[in-house]
């Protein structure tokens, strides 16, 4: 049993759903790039206003030539842990889209959210693949931007560590204790018939 398996589902849904958690204790097994592109290639599918498709993804192999400068653009608490995933992932989106027909582009209403879209693809195929993807806004974002040639009007919306996940006996004891997927709030307090209730 995964320890994934401890969470419980109040309907019935794919137990991919549970699978999928963020784990910190990662083996230190570099990605092979061809399981990074089957991450990514899911990702690609996301939906998008206008199929505009908004995202863009900056990536470090482990111990690759620029792994050391992806892994220094986080802050040294993800640093501790994201070090021994296989790979880190710097996640960008438009902040203007072309819509169909049009010949200037527009202010893009919903770039950040089809990006969140790509990025929870990317972390359901990694969880299929024998890989968990931990999202991070924990980094240096301006630097990240620099550092990265992110040109103006892209959005750096979050960091992404890949890996394999390793026994939580990998970290320091006071990250072990945090080692577990978490719960959810009630449906109750997330969705309502009709009308927003606070
Ligand atoms: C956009 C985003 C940013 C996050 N930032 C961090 C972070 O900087 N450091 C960290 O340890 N976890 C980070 N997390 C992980 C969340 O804390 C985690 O996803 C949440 O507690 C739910 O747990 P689960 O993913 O295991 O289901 C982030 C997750 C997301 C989606």
């Amino acid at each position: 049993m995964t320890e994934a398996n401890f969470r419980k589902a109040d309907h019935p849904i794919h137990a991919l759903f549970l699978e999928r958690w963020s784990p910190r204790a990662f083996t230190g097994e570099a990605m092979p790039e061809a399981e990074l592109m089957t991450l990514l290639e899911a990702a690609r599918w996301a939906p998008s206003s206008y199929n505009s498709q908004p995202w863009r993804f900056i990536y470090a192999i482990k111990d690759t030539p620029h792994w050391s400068k992806l892994l220094g653009l986080l802050n040294e608490f993800n640093q501790s842990w994201a070090k021994h995933a296989g790979v880190i992932i710097i996640l960008v989106s438009s902040e203007t889209m072309l819509p169909p027909g049009a010949d200037k582009p527009i202010p893009a209403y919903s770039h950040s959210l089809d990006a969140g879209a790509a990025w929870a693809q990317l972390a359901l195929q990694a969880a299929v693949s024998g890989w968990q993807a931990h999202g991070m806004v924990g980094f240096d974002i301006p630097r990240a931007a620099t550092e990265l040639g992110v040109p103006t009007g892209w959005r750096v919306e979050a960091a992404i560590a890949v890996g394999r996940k390793g026994d939580k006996s990998l970290l320091p004891e006071g990250l072990q204790a945090r080692e577990h997927p978490s719960p959810r709030k009630p449906l109750a307090e997330i969705a309502f018939e009709g009308g927003f209730e606070g």
